[in-house]
């Protein structure tokens, strides 16, 4: 393991665009990955990045595959186990949040309530410390639907602008939590790795402390 370049796993996606700008930004080279065709090991000039979905990342990083990850705090609490999350990124900022058809009432009535998530670990941590029974009905995309077709009383969902629940005629009513992109570290690597895990994690805080960073 030592031998090779730290490898790192980036989400795909929404948080991709602002990943790369950091490690370009931090002095890699990012053409490569910029132009990375369909190459899914891109060496960076001395570190190998992977672009791969948000629950893989954490994946890759558990088992040590990759040696160190961003990801978003959502993905971290709906699949995370056993690994260090050493530094808020603070980009991909966004919320989890409860909402509902917007004009519903969803506390009145005694039937126990329906909420669709893609995220169903976060939602029945949430109703259990609010000692709620509620049915928890897992949902791949397009979440919203769900009160719209009359399949929940309620999603728990991430907020980023508002758009999505604008448009769709929902509301939100409570605020699970904040969330962002996380720097996240395999275990054995923070051992094995220690000097080149905290020169890179170093360089990145610096980014993250840059001033117009936050
Ligand atoms: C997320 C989330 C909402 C939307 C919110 O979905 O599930 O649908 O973004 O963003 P907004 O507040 O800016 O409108 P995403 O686009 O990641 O796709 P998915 O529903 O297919 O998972």
């Amino acid at each position: 393991m030592e031998n090779r370049p730290l490898r790192i796993a980036l989400t795909k996606g929404r948080l991709e665009e602002k990943a790369v700008q950091l490690f370009g930004d931090i002095g890699y080279d990012c053409d490569r990955l910029i132009n990375k065709g369909r190459k899914l090991v891109i060496d960076i000039g001395g570190l190998e990045i992977v672009l791969v979905k948000a629950a893989d990342v954490i994946t890759y990083v558990e088992n040590g595959a990759c040696d160190m990850g961003i990801v978003g705090k959502d993905t971290i609490l709906e699949y995370g186990k056993s690994f260090y999350e050493i530094l808020d990124l603070g980009f991909g900022k966004c919320r989890m949040m409860v909402a509902v058809k917007k004009g519903t009432d969803f506390y009145s009535g005694y039937s126990r309530k329906k909420i669709a998530t893609k995220f169903v670990n976060i939602a029945r941590e949430y109703y259990n410390k609010k000692g709620m029974d509620v049915d928890i009905i897992r949902i791949e995309g397009s979440v919203e639907l769900a009160p719209l077709l009359g399949l929940a009383d309620a999603i728990v969902d991430i907020v980023e602008t508002g758009v999505t629940l604008k448009e769709n005629g929902l509301e939100v009513i409570e605020e699970v939590c904040p969330l962002s992109a996380r720097l996240i570290v395999n275990t054995a690597c923070m051992k094995l790795r220690r000097e080149e895990v905290l020169e890179l994690t170093e360089k990145i805080e610096r980014w993250v402390d840059r001033p117009e960073g936050r």
